[in-house]
């Protein structure tokens, strides 16, 4: 996304989308290429072995060791298993708050050809990230790591707060 790119340019970071990485490997054609492409069109969070190994795989091929990792952990499993796995735990969390109204006109307003950008399937994500990713933002929030972001604002504006708290 804009953000991600923006602190990539500024501050060097690597970017690494847990989304966009499972939606390369389920079009790779493997193993569990179907269950993923199944989970993301209903809105579900696909297993944290699944994408916890493709999150280690490209911080590995990156050589570099400062990552912004967008789109996870999204539930508690995701949250356990990465930092187990990788013995990583975030410095920062980046929370964009912004109400579901207005993310519904922009997910039906974007033509990225997703599965998952549709109403019905929109709705159960909302749904997931109340009852599952919820739980996250909180677990951190008890560990003063939350940087809570006005998502409404225009782009521009967002990465000024965005800029804010990661130099903090
Ligand atoms: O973050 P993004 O909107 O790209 O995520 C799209 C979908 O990818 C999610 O709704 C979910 O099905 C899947 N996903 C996941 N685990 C993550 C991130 C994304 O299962 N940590
Ligand atoms: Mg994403």
């Amino acid at each position: 996304c804009m953000q991600s790119s923006k602190l990539v340019d500024e501050f060097g970071v690597v970017h690494l989308s847990a989304g966009d990485l499972l939606r390369a490997h389920m079009k790779s054609g493997s193993k569990d290429g179907n269950m993923v492409a199944e989970m993301i069109k209903n809105g579900q969070i696909v297993p944290s072995h699944v994408t916890v190994s493709l999150l280690e795989a490209a911080m590995q091929k990156s050589g570099k060791d400062k990552f912004l990792i967008d789109g996870f952990p999204r539930n508690d499993e995701n949250r356990a298993a990465f930092e187990k796995q990788t013995g990583i735990a975030p410095v920062c969390v980046l929370f964009f708050d912004c109400a579901e109204d207005v993310m519904q006109e922009r997910l039906l307003a974007r033509q990225e050809g997703r599965t998952d950008d549709n109403i019905e399937t929109i709705k159960k994500r909302f749904k997931v990230f109340k009852d599952q990713s919820m739980p996250v933002i909180e677990y951190y929030e008890s560990q003063n790591k939350v940087a809570k972001i006005d998502g409404e604002k225009s782009p521009d504006d967002v990465y000024i707060d965005v800029r804010n708290a990661y130099i903090k």
